[in-house]
Order: C-alpha cells, then structure tokens, then sequence
C-alpha cells in the first residue's frame, strides 16, 4: 500500500492525488483522500475501489484545504470496496488513518471494542487504529496515538489527523516504511520517496519505533516512549524524470529498454584490471573474513529469489563456496540452521519487502552475518544488513521486475568475482569474467533489437493456456523466472521444470497445444539439453528455443549472444520478458498493474 501526506499552504488535494498516482505501483485495489478544512480544521473525505482516477473523478470541485493524508491500497483485511478503503475515520469525524502493514490482534480488538458499543464501519483491521486514538482521553494527539500503539501488535506505518488538532499530522513507524520530505514552510509524508522527489530532495527516513509530528513549518521525531531522535536529513539523488514514462507507452517496456545502460552502471568504477577482480565497497567484509566462509545462503522473494538462485550458481561456479537461495518466507518459519561460518545475502528491490526484511532481523538476532543485495539506497533492509552492494537499477514502477532483476544478477557476478578472486578463481579467469561482463551492455542491446521478431512469436504463443518452461542447471532459475514473467503478466499458466526431471512426470503434459520454452545454451550440457526437445518433440509438442544457435527439434529458435559459460544466464532471460510483454499486450492486459500484485509487499 502507499500513503502520502502534506501539510503547508498549498491547495492540497492535487498535491495528494499525484503522489498517490507516483505510489499506485504499491496497490491500485481502491484509493483515499482526506483533507481538512482550513477555517474550521473539519475533515473531508472522498474514497473510492479501483484506481487512483476513479478516486480523482470523484473528488468534487470544492475540494480545498492546506493539510490532507491519502492512501492507495493493496487489500489485506476485507475486499477492495469503497467503504474498505483508506482513510479510515472515526463516527464523529473527528480522526482520519491512513495505514500500510497488519494490525494482527484486530480481531480481538475489534471483540473488545464493540463490546464497549462501537460500530464499526469497515471490515480493515485498520479502522481498529480509528477508534483507539478517537477515544483516547488523552490531551495531545501523540499522546492518543502512542495509546492505541500500545495496545495493537502487528506492522505499521500510518500518518494520523485530528480535527481538534489541525495544526499538524502524527506519523509512526513499525515495519513498514514512513518518509518524511522536508520542504519550506511545508512538509510532505509518504511510504516512499517516489512520492516526495517532485516536491523536496530533503528527506527523513523514520526507523522502527520512532514517530513524527509534522506541522507546516516544523517537524520533530522521537520514539514511542517520547525521547526526540533528531535525525539529519539526507539528500535523496533520483531524478524525478526517472518516474516518468519517457515516451514509453509502459513502465516495464521502459525498464526493459533502460537494462543496457543500468548494466553498465552496476559494472562502473568497480572493475580492477591490474588484480582481474572487482571492488565492491560497502561489503563489510575482507579477506580473512571472506577466506572463512564455508557457505552462503541467499535469502529473497519473487524475482528477486530467482535473481537469488542465479547469483548461487555463480558463486559456486566462480567461488567454489557451497550456495544456495531459499525464498525468504520459507526460510523464516521452518527455525533454520544458522550457522556461524555461512555468510546470509539478502536481495530485494524494494528493500522493504516484509518476508525479507524479517527474515534480515531474525538471523541478526541469532548473530549471523548478513549482506544485502539492494535496489533502493537506504532503505530498511539495506540498513538492516551488516553490509552490502546495491544494484544501481534505477527506481523500477513497474509491478514486474525486469532490468532490476538483470542488474541483481550482475551484481552477484561481481560479488561472485570478488570472492573467487580472493580464494582460488585464477587470474586468467579473473580476467576472462572481466571481458564477458565488459560485452554484456553491447549484447542486452542486441537482444533489445530483437524485439520485432520476438513479438511476432509472442504472438504466435498468445492463444496458449499453459506453457513449461525448463532449463537445466544454469539455466533452469531463467526458465523460472520467465514462467513467473508469463504468469504475472498475461495470466497464462506457466510452469518451469529442470529439463532433466521432463521425464519425471511433466512429460504427461506434453501436446501439441502446451508450448515448451526451452532454455538452451551452448553449454557443456548442450547434448543434454537436445535430449529434452527430442523426448518433447516425440510427443508433438511445440517448441521455442532461446539458444545461441538455431535448434533444429525446435519450432522456433531466438538466438542471441555468447558470452562466457557463467554469464549466460543473464543475458537468456531477457528475451522472454519481452516475449511475456507481447504476450500480455496481445491478450490486452494491464502490463504495469497486474491484477492482485503489488510492487513492494510490506506485508507478510
Ligand atoms: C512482489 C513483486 C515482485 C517482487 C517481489 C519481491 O511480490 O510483485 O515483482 O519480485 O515482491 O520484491 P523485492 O522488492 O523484495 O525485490
């Protein structure tokens, strides 16, 4: 979900309603406004289900005021409707909530609070946060708020106003990001600085447990217990123009197009030819320390985990360091193993993602070591790891992760690099990675020129309603990462399968009308993977190969660049994002808004 603020002397309906549109790629289930009057402090609202424009066409002429709090919502607790919607206020109309995360004792609360007559009006376990701070007898509205934190467990991240106290928005902090900006005599609040960088480069990130007052001209932060924190605002560097479409009819068209030029940025400044090896600076971590670690384990979600499962196979390959990725989630709740010789990598885009992020907390808690594999600077999982190397993908909208998932990739090839480099990889091979990570921007354009000839197959595949996708070994993360593609974004079935475990089962599935993509470079395990589109090719099943040359057992073939063995990965994949892209613009879907997803899930 995501939420933005302002308080100042701007008319601040407009002001909240583009921020709103900069944060829809957090939830475009339903969307909220409230602002206050400016003579008599009372609240106005107008919510509505579905998109951040159904809320603006009904957000009426006369809709003015200088102090407003809005919200775009990914459902949790109750359907997307209207009355589900954020803000949340109280019967009286006196306090208005906005909140991202999970109060998990609503139910209880909501138990309790009816038994002491309250109606509510919404099914959210947000509106449980209403009713607390409106009848909280306390005299200021921290005080009211810090009340009803104390009583609710679960994440949070909500900005809070009050009609006797219109002077000012109250904002807290628990696990789910709050962003204050920093302006002249105005300030703004948001769950991410997508929302703010039109407005102020000036920014405070609040940290778990702290709150905030904004008033127009002043902001103060401090703990729940009250003791003022004074952070120093940080300058935020993103351009404002990266949020924009730039002549692109999509945010995943644009990203897809930008990977070039952000591979590039991933690889600048860090390659040391004189030693064949790579500096990555905020490690954390040096060369004794990297000698002693005996394993590593990579921890992530979605895309990222998939980003994950290559960057294993890299470090094995250029390392020799036993790895592996398990998806965060999973890896939290089964009480795993952790051991003191394995170096933990966390990787997310977002950095905020909840699974991740708990996870992060949980291995620190047991002493572990814990590097991050970040997009956004200085956000919460980057903080929260003891070290790391960020991605320089650029901000990423679309929902779907594409060049961030390419620049991840790299990322670990460096990373990957750095610890072979210090253990047992040579120089000559040093030096060989070194040249294949050079040719990859020239070679993703190549691929990026193909898009004409892809989108002709991606048509061709539209009609299907389930595909298999399978590599093997170093390419079966590709082949399951671009099934996840398929499925996000066009709602085509997909599954992706090792090449090798065809035989094992799937292989009932095989006829003509399920198409295989089949992941097949030109390997050591070429033969092995000419077997698989034999066996599929008996059973008539249609095929599409991405390969570095023509296969014959295939019905199609997109063949794009060698690089080294190792590298290959990363370049495979792309197009099948654009093959998933055409996919789903042929079937007419919404690519940056895919139905149920949100972009950064600070839920769990
Ligand atoms: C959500 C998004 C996915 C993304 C995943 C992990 O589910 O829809 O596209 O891969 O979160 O996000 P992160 O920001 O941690 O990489």
């Amino acid at each position: 979900c995501g939420i933005v603020g302002y308080i100042g002397k701007r008319d601040v309906a407009p002001l909240l309603l583009e921020g709103l549109q900069r944060l829809e790629y957090r939830g475009y289930d339903s969307a909220g406004v409230v602002i206050n009057s400016p003579k008599s402090g009372a609240l106005k609202m107008v919510k509505a289900k579905g998109r951040v424009r159904d809320l603006e066409a009904r957000v009426p002429k006369r809709f003015t005021g200088t102090t407003g709090i809005a919200h775009t919502r990914w459902a949790t607790h109750g359907a997307p409707s209207d009355v589900n919607s954020h803000p949340h206020l109280d019967p009286e109309n006196k306090v208005a909530v906005v909140h991202n995360g999970i109060v998990d004792n609503a139910a209880e609360l909501r138990v309790k609070l009816e038994a002491e007559g309250v109606v509510f009006a919404s099914e959210t376990d947000t509106e449980v946060i209403t009713h607390l701070i409106a009848r909280s007898q306390a005299d200021s509205l921290e005080e009211k708020v810090r009340e009803a934190l104390k009583v609710i467990e679960g994440t949070y991240g909500i900005a809070v106003m009050h009609a006797d106290f219109a002077d000012r928005i109250v904002v807290a902090r628990n696990g789910s990001p709050v962003v204050l900006g920093i302006g002249e005599k105005e300030m703004f609040v948001a769950s991410d600085v997508a929302a703010l960088i039109a407005h102020t480069r000036q920014v405070v990130t609040l940290e778990d447990g702290e709150m905030a007052t904004l008033k127009a001209d002043d902001f103060r932060t401090y703990t729940t217990s009250g003791t003022l924190t004074n952070p120093t605002p940080e300058t935020v560097e993103w351009e404002a123009a990266s949020y924009d479409m730039g002549g692109h009819d999509t945010y995943m068209h644009k990203e897809m197009s930008e990977q070039a030029d952000a591979v590039d940025r991933v690889l600048r400044g860090r390659i040391d030819d004189r030693f064949s090896t790579v500096h990555l600076g905020g490690l954390n971590l040096d060369a004794r320390e990297a000698r002693g670690v005996r394993r590593i384990k990579i921890l992530g979600c979605g895309t990222s985990y998939h980003a994950g499962l290559i960057g294993a196979g890299l470090i094995e390959e250029l390392a020799r360091i036993p790895a592996d990725a398990e998806p965060a989630s999973e890896f939290r709740y089964r009480n795993p193993v952790v051991d003191p010789d394995t170096l933990y990598i966390a990787v997310s885009q977002s950095g905020e993602t909840y699974d991740v992020l708990a996870a992060v907390q949980e291995l620190k808690r047991k002493g572990a070591r814990v590097l991050g594999v970040v997009n956004v600077v200085g956000s919460a999982i980057a903080r929260e790891a003891d070290g790391g190397t960020y991605v320089h993908a650029g901000p990423e909208v679309c929902v779907v992760s594409t060049k961030c998932f390419t620049n991840t990739v790299v990322a670990f090839a460096l990373l990957a690099l750095h610890l072979g480099r210090i253990r047992d990889l040579s120089v000559a091979d040093g030096k060989r990675i070194i040249e294949g990570l050079r040719k990859l921007p020239g070679q993703i354009s190549e691929i990026l020129a193909m898009e004409p000839e892809i989108e002709k197959l991606a048509k061709e595949y539209a009609g299907a309603q389930s595909m298999m996708f399978i590599g093997r070994v170093r390419g079966y993360p590709v082949a399951l990462e671009a099934s996840l593609k398929l499925k996000e974004i066009s709602y085509i079935h997909a599954e992706a399968y090792p090449a090798s475990e065809l035989k094992h089962g799937p292989l009932a599935l095989i006829e003509p009308a399920l198409p295989t993509v089949a992941i097949v470079p030109d390997d050591d395990l070429l033969e092995k993977n000419r077997a698989a589109l034999e066996e599929i090719k008996a059973r008539s099943g249609r095929i599409l190969a991405v390969a570095h040359r023509e296969q014959e057992k295939a019905d199609h073939t997109i063949v794009v660049p060698k690089n080294e063995d190792e590298l290959d990965p990363i370049l495979m994949g792309i197009p099948l994002q654009l093959f998933a892209y055409h996919t789903a613009l042929a079937m007419g879907r919404d690519i940056d808004k895919p139905r149920n997803l949100a972009k950064s899930v600070t839920v769990e």
